[in-house]
Order: structure tokens, then C-alpha cells, then sequence
């Protein structure tokens, strides 16, 4: 529930702006309280009188209303919420954010801020799609800007793909995230995710199939129990989760690195497939064939343990450290041999044989060992194995 919580909700000026108006009441109906700002382009689309009596509270528009200047000014007004959310945000509103632009009373609320931003994009495809917003959706991702969507499917102008806002029921979801208070509250956890890249040179590398979807899955259900995530990720295939701190690496050297960094935690879940070996020597430009036909001979070294690592650390290791086992043989004996090899708390131990279809699928299957012995969970979505593992971190933790 958002009891207590005030969410700023900036209303931008594209055919979404009607779920607006449900998003309104979804958030009063959980609890929370929500000021409208609504965009002089938004008031096409919905009237201010329409947001303030589903919000029951006044609607801000104009920069340059001294009504509103003399009861709360925009400074203020922009610091007075727990969360600001811009739905639907278009590509002009996204486009003023990402250049710091202030000339309008949102993208002034907005430049004025330090409280969260979440926005969730709406606009056409090729709108979307175009060079130009992609780039200023990169900014906004490096300049910590939450995101929830666009979804893809049909529009309102007739075209199919990416653009459609998410819907209501999405966006609330992704503001309980956000705010509601859990029994992970002001609990720390580092989360490793997705694959490692090992260069060869400057255009090949050694990867694996992992997807990242497990990670993801297991950031999100941490962070709807109320806890601080550091996400740690190789190139994954999966989206990133929503409401973490997102460090992208490749390799797993790097991996190492950025884990040990973010320390202290209380618990730290090892879901990365960190590739067990990287090319003793990158070469510095692209290996060419040779005119012998004899193929590249590629030295490879052990990469550093980043699990074990973190489990054998007596300083700051983190109350709880967990790892995965991916295997294809015996997978409870050798899940069990690994957990005392790695000394780690808890290993999630699934079967990746292809026939599971577990390794880049939607669902897992996983045996949980701890000092105490094996506990077989049904197969399940990713999404439900990361609830559950979730619980039993806030469980443990508490
Ligand atoms: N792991 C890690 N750093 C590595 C290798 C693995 O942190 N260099 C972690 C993984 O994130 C996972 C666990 O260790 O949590 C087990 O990884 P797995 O690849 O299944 O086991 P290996 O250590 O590679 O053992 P083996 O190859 O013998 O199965």
C-alpha cells in the first residue's frame, strides 16, 4: 500500500493521457495521494477539472501563475512528492529532460528535483524508434531516470510496435515498487546477472547463453519486498529490472571488480554465468586469418571466482551469500559439493540439460541447498521462483 505517499504525476500532452486519469485513481485507491501537472499539450487531451477531481486535489499548469507561485512555488511543489511520474511521457517531454531544458512548468519541476522520476513513455513507433529519442532515452538512463515501457502492439494511429504507454495497473505496480515499505526495507543486496563477454580481440569474444532473465526476475521480487538492489550485469539479452542501480560490465574480471565495490551488503545472489576462462592475451586488433590455413591457437587462463570470493571475505561478507549451480548431471550432489566448495550460504541448483529448456526459458526449476540439505521447488516462472526466493531472503534477513 502507498499510505502516506505522494506521487507528483505529470500529465504530457499524447492520446495516452486518458489512463492518466486511471492511473489517478488506481493510486488513490492503494492509498496514495496524487498532485496533477498537467502539460499545456496535455490539457488537450484531458481537462485540468477532470484530473483534479479524481486527483481531489488542485492542478498545476503554467509556470507563470502567480496563484500557484504564492501557495506552493514550483521549486517546492517539485520536492513536495515521494516520486514524480510523467505519464504519458512524450518525446518532447523526454527530450527536454534529457537537455536540461526548464521553460515550462513540468520541465521546470522536473530540472528542479532530487525526488525519484519515473517515466512511462508514449508515442509512435518510428517516434520512438527514431535516433534521436533512443539517445535521449540513453541519457536518461545514465542520469538515474526510471522507466516503465512503452509496450508494443497496436496504437491509436494505426501503426504496430513499440510506443504504447504501459498500462495503469503496470505503472502502479512499478510505483508500489518504489515506495512501499517492506521487510527488506533498508536492507543492501548485490545481485550479479546475465552472461560475461571475454574479448579475443576487438570484434570476437566468448560468451554464453544465459539471458539474464533469472537475475532480473529475482532484482525485481527483491526490490517489491522494499530492498536496496545493486544489479551487477554482464550483456544480457533480458530486460533490465526496474528500481535498481543497473552496472553493466563484460567481463568477468570487471564483474569481480564492481562486486567487491559495492559492498557492504546484507546479502549478495550470484545468478551471473561468469564464463570460467577469459584469452590469456586480447589481441589489440582483429586476428586475421592466416595464409597457411592453420587456425589461431586461443590461450586461455581461469577467471577469478566471484562467488567464492565474496563467500570466503571475512570483513564485510554479507550475512547472506547465494549462488546458482547450473547443471546437467547429478545436479543435487554436485549443487551440494559446490556449496561447501564456495562456501556460500544457499546454492539454487536448476537442471540446464536442453530438454529443460530452463536456460533461456520463461520458467525454472529449483532445488534450494543450505546447511540443512535439499528443498525441491515445483517448476515455475522465473518470476514466481524469484517471489519465492525473495521471501526466503527476507525471512533469513530479518
Ligand atoms: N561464479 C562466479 N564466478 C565465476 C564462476 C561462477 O561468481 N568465475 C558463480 C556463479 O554466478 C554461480 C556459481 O558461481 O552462482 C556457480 O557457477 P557454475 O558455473 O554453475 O559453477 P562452476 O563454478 O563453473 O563449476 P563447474 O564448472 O564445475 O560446474
Amino acid at each position: 500500500m502507498l499510505n502516506g505517499k505522494r506521487i507528483l504525476l505529470i500529465i504530457g500532452g499524447g492520446i495516452a493521457a486518458f489512463k492518466a486519469l486511471e492511473l489517478i485513481r488506481l493510486i488513490r485507491k492503494a492509498g496514495g495521494a496524487v498532485t496533477p501537472v498537467v502539460t499545456r499539450a496535455g490539457q488537450e487531451f484531458v481537462t485540468p477539472l477532470s484530473a483534479s477531481a479524481l486527483a481531489a486535489d488542485k492542478v498545476y499548469s503554467d509556470l507563470f501563475d502567480l496563484t500557484d507561485e504564492a501557495e506552493m512555488g514550483h521549486i517546492e511543489l517539485s520536492r513536495s512528492a515521494d516520486l514524480i511520474v510523467v505519464a504519458p511521457a512524450t518525446a518532447d517531454l523526454i527530450a527536454k529532460m534529457a537537455g536540461g531544458q526548464a521553460n515550462d512548468l513540468a520541465s521546470t519541476v522536473l530540472m528542479a528535483t532530487d525526488t525519484p522520476v519515473l517515466i512511462a513513455p508514449a508515442m509512435n513507433v518510428r517516434m520512438w524508434l527514431h535516433p534521436a529519442n533512443q539517445r535521449n532515452i540513453a541519457t536518461l538512463e545514465s542520469d538515474g531516470i526510471a522507466r516503465i515501457g512503452p509496450d508494443e502492439g497496436d496504437m491509436a494511429c494505426g501503426e504496430f510496435g513499440p510506443g504504447r504507454m504501459a498500462e495503469p495497473q503496470a505503472i502502479l505496480e512499478e510505483i508500489l515498487a518504489r515506495l512501499a515499505t517492506g521487510p527488506l526495507a533498508g536492507k543492501h543486496i548485490v545481485v550479479t546477472s546475465g552472461p560475461t563477454h571475454e574479448p579475443i580481440d576487438p570484434v570476437r569474444y566468448i560468451a554464453n547463453r544465459s539471458s539474464g532473465a533469472q537475475g532480473t526476475a529475482i532484482a525485481e521480487a527483491l526490490v517489491r519486498l522494499g530492498a536496496k538492489v545493486t544489479f551487477v550485469t554482464g550483456p544480457a539479452t533480458a530486460p533490465l529490472p526496474n528500481g535498481v542501480e543497473v552496472i553493466p560490465v563484460e567481463t568477468a574480471q570487471q564483474m569481480l571488480k564492481v562486486v567487491e565495490v559495492s559492498m557492504p551488503a546484507d546479502a549478495a545472489i550470484f545468478a551471473a554465468a561468469v564464463a570460467d576462462w577469459h584469452v590469456t592475451k586480447e589481441a589489440k586488433g582483429k586476428i586475421k586469418k592466416d595464409k597457411s590455413g592453420q587456425p589461431p591457437a586461443l590461450k586461455l587462463a581461469e577467471n577469478p571466482d566471484i562467488l567464492a570470493t565474496i563467500a570466503r571475505k571475512r570483513k564485510d561478507r554479507p550475512k547472506l551469500v547465494i549462488g546458482f549451480a547450473a547443471e546437467t548431471d547429478d545436479v543435487i550432489a554436485n549443487a551440494t559439493a559446490k556449496r561447501k566448495r564456495k562456501r556460500c550460504d544457499w546454492i539454487v541448483a536448476n537442471d540446464v540439460s536442453p530438454e529443460t529448456g530452463i536456460m533461456g526459458g520463461d520458467e525454472n526449476a529449483v532445488t534450494i541447498i543450505d546447511a540443512k540439505g535439499a528443498e525441491s521447488w515445483p517448476r515455475a516462472s522465473k518470476r514466481d521462483v524469484a517471489r519465492r526466493l525473495a521471501e526466503r531472503i527476507a525471512e533469513t534477513l530479518s
